[in-house]
């Protein structure tokens, strides 16, 4: 969540003369967020399964000295320790059981949401300490194999985005919402996952370029992430991302199977908007040049695990991911400020310029506006293809964390009838997946989709 918190810190350090890089960093470990899932997902299998099954495992946590200050009671066997930027952590010791309580006392103190990593061995606690890289993440080199984005395919793009309900995108979100949570150890989860697959599988309508996967990972207990694939005709191995995360929390109690976490904003909507982007394009018989993949990512309420083992496992495998775009949070609209807002942390340069671009061709004249925003950490899954060195972007809803912004994030209150009953804002979120799915994948010269002649 953007913490306006961020802001304010960066303001004293400069009045006083500290450098602002120290003072922020040293305030927020959520810098190495990137680092640090690449880590956990490197650990042993079997460490993190015990992490997840046995309350009472020995977990070490890396904060910042600030965030353990408001928890002496929690944790045991801190030491100090100074990462290789300079900023001022604490290394301790928990039970599994009760890092919820530190997530809700960093909720409640510092009015933010995650802001610590957890290993299940000390020695990777300590790995993570001296590895956490010099520069961040987002000012990471753009990987080797870059694409030159550009935006002509409006005669095909523009007729699309017309097609958009809104009423879908309802009906999506609404379904999701009534699973009992979607949280990435229940049940539910599980099913939800797998009722995205065949909605995904039905939309493609028995093509034979399209296939569908589910992909797990270890520490993502019974939850798969799902994966669509349109086979590109021409650039097959160039790969074009749309996702967004399928699991839902309910942060109050740090998370549980059996709690009530409809996560209709957060993000039901996002799948959903996925969803609406699919049936557009599956409906006018596009065939892609690059490969196409559609994400739906377990886990990331726990730490972006769904997206970042794909992201980890296409980089050992070489895929080459020319674009990938998040969609998370789509549906809440405060009273005031942009329609959109660009994360412009954790994210390329060039994937942030390319969707500008495209919003302010295919969006602006529609009367949207766009801002910016920073996360300040790797607050979604766009991070986790940035840690893997491949082009991400984020665009999300019009509110901030810093009074406007959506009130009912990870309770059971993240419904459709808190955000008007209506899927109206997540609406424009499909049309930018749809300029972005066409742009970024191109229509295909081998096969071009059959367009009925005008009279
Ligand atoms: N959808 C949120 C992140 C978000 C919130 C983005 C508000 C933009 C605006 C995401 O699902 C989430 O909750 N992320 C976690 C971090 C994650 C690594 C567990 C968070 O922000 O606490
Ligand atoms: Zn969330």
């Amino acid at each position: 969540m953007p913490m306006p918190k961020t802001a304010l810190v960066l303001i004293a350090a400069a009045v006083s003369g500290i450098a602002a890089a120290d003072v922020s960093e040293s305030d927020r470990p959520h810098r190495h967020a990137a680092a640090a899932h690449a880590q956990a997902e490197a650990s042993d299998a079997l460490a993190s399964l015990r992490l997840e099954h046995d309350p009472f495992a020995q977990v070490y946590i890396v904060m910042s000295r600030s965030s353990h200050a408001h928890m002496p009671d929690l944790v045991r066997g801190a030491s100090p320790k100074i990462d290789r930027q300079g900023n001022r952590l604490v290394l301790a010791e928990v039970r599994a059981h009760q890092l919820s309580r530190i997530t809700e006392r960093i909720h409640q103190r510092e009015h933010r949401c995650g802001g610590y990593f957890a290993f299940s061995t000390r020695a990777e606690a300590e790995a993570f300490l001296r590895s956490a890289p010099t520069r961040p993440p987002q000012a990471r080199k753009s990987p080797a194999i870059m694409v030159e984005y550009s935006i002509d395919s409006q005669a095909m793009v523009s007729p699309w985005l017309d097609q958009v309900q809104h009423a879908n995108i309802h009906g999506t979100i609404s379904h999701l919402q009534s699973y009992q949570n979607r949280y990435y150890a229940s049940s539910y989860g599980r099913d939800a996952a797998l009722w995205i697959q065949s909605t995904w599988m039905g939309l493609a309508a028995g093509r034979s370029d399209v296939t569908s996967e589910l992909f797990a990972c270890a520490s993502c207990s019974t939850q798969p992430s799902v994966i669509l694939t349109i086979r590109g005709n021409e650039l097959s191995n160039e790969v074009v991302v749309l996702g967004g995360h399928l699991d839902s929390i309910n942060a109050s109690g740090g998370g549980s199977t059996g709690q009530r976490a409809p996560g209709a904003d957060d993000d039901a909507s996002g799948i959903a908007t996925l969803t609406e982007v699919l049936r557009i394009a599956m409906a006018s018989g596009w065939k892609p040049k690059r490969t196409v993949k559609f994400m739906g990512y377990a886990a990331e309420e726990v730490g972006l695990r769904g997206s970042n083992a794909i992201a980890q496992a296409y980089k050992r495998s070489n895929v080459n991911v020319v674009a990938a775009l998040q969609m998370d949070m789509t549906n809440y609209k405060s009273g005031s400020g942009p329609d959109m807002r660009l994360v412009t942390d954790f994210s390329d340069p060039h994937m942030q310029r390319f969707l500008t671009d495209l919003f302010d061709v295919y969006l602006a004249p529609r009367g949207f506006t766009r801002g910016t925003d920073t996360c300040g950490y790797a607050c979604s899954d766009h991070a986790s293809w940035t840690a893997a060195g491949y082009p991400s972007g984020f665009f999300f809803e019009a509110g901030t964390a810093s009074g406007n912004g959506f009130p009912s994030i990870h309770t059971s209150n993240d419904t459709l009838a808190n955000m008007g009953n209506t899927a109206q804002n997540s609406a424009k979120f499909a049309q930018l997946g749809l300029a972005f799915l066409g742009e970024a994948a191109k229509t295909s010269t081998v096969e071009a989709p059959k367009r009925t002649p005008l009279r």
